[in-house]
């Protein structure tokens, strides 16, 4: 049977996202429930309000896309849901779900790797890169360079060795006393930042490779902020300072996977992407070296039901499986994706 709609659901960290594609008419709804509000007394996710809370919202978010979409539910051909990397409990819950819906409506079902979900999201813009390109997957969990040639054809040019860049942002965000979710609360306090009064170093850049790793950002973090007077100026200024460096460090890895693979086309994907600096400094890539930046729009730059069903659409194009197997994997390597000719 050929694959044309697909419901997509994503539950596996604070989103819960679920989503229809359509093969000819694109993407046709999708509907997202942010748990920030739950997890901010907290400081941060925790696991089990997690699985919970999407345990609580899938129902009704199903009911919205299909509202919008304005499509009978027969007309599904298959459905994706995220199998992995990500929180188990949580996972479980969109899984099981997926699994429950395909077993009742008869339809295909595949488990999608949810970092494939962001590398896709920018196809489903206008223009969407062609094939091959460099992606740099920037989420909480994830700081990746990869080499696109195809849809599962992946290779990991270079990953964090640590701390992920989101993470990272996460956890500088917490010392300087600033809500969950960090990462956008301390870009926000960068802005009020002074340049160049604090210099960060870029890790592994003067080093040959594309690795990452920036745990060594929160001790300078830590160490700067006790040499002051912990002022809001203060933090703001390491703020800028460690925002800077994580753009740079990120822009100059970019550059080099760029060179390294003769490749003029960059996808940006995963919640820093959302970044303005970020965005900014890529600029220069496009203007110095003719290289074209591909982002999908900001809401799905982080986690979303969208990406879900154009990478579970891909997917199930090549075979979906009608067992009964639910597939959580909340460790899940990329690389096992790839084909084996590359
Ligand atoms: O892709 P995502 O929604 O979830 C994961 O798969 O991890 O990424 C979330 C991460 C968080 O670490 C968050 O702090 C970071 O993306 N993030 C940002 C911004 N927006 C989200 N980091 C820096 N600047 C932003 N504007
Ligand atoms: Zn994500």
């Amino acid at each position: 049977m050929s694959v044309r709609r697909v419901l997509g659901i994503e539950t596996s960290c604070d989103d819960t996202g679920v989503a229809i594609f359509d093969a000819e008419a694109g993407l046709l709804a999708h509907a997202l429930h942010s748990q920030t509000a739950t997890h901010i007394p907290y400081g941060g996710v925790v696991p089990e309000l997690a699985s919970r809370d999407h345990a609580c919202k899938l129902l009704p978010l199903l009911e919205k896309v299909f509202q919008a979409a304005d499509v009978p539910k027969q007309s599904i051909d298959g459905i994706a849901y995220t199998a992995g990397p990500g929180l188990i409990g949580a996972l479980l819950v969109g899984a099981a779900f997926g699994k429950a819906l395909g077993y009742t409506w008869g339809i295909p079902t595949v488990g999608v790797h949810h970092m494939e979900g962001h590398l896709l999201a920018p196809m489903l813009e206008n223009p969407a890169p062609a094939f091959p390109f460099v992606a740099l997957l920037v989420s909480g969990g994830h700081t990746m360079l990869v080499e696109v040639m195809g849809i599962g054809q992946y290779k990991i040019l270079g990953e964090s060795l640590d701390d992920a860049a989101g993470e990272a942002f996460d956890k500088v965000a917490k010392h300087l006393g600033l809500p969950y979710p960090g990462g956008p609360a301390l870009a926000v306090l960068a802005e009020q930042g002074m340049p160049n009064r604090f210099v960060f170093p870029r890790p592994l850049t003067q080093k040959p490779g594309l690795d990452f790793s920036f745990s060594g950002l929160k001790t300078f973090t830590m160490n700067t902020l006790r040499a002051t007077d912990q002022t809001t100026q203060d933090k703001a200024d390491i703020a800028w300072g460690f925002q800077d460096a994580v753009v740079d460090t990120l822009y100059l890895k970019c550059k080099r996977a760029l060179q390294f693979t003769g490749l003029n086309r960059l996808v940006v994907a995963g919640g820093v992407g959302a970044n303005r600096e970020l965005r900014m400094k890529l600029q220069t890539l496009t203007q110095m070296h003719n290289v074209n930046v591909f982002y999908p729009r900001l809401e799905f730059c982080t986690d979303n039901g969208a990406m879900i069903a154009y990478a579970g659409y891909q997917r199930l194009k090549m075979g979906g499986d009608h067992n009964l197997e639910i597939l959580a994997s909340p460790r899940w390597n990329m690389e096992s994706l790839s084909t084996p000719n590359l």
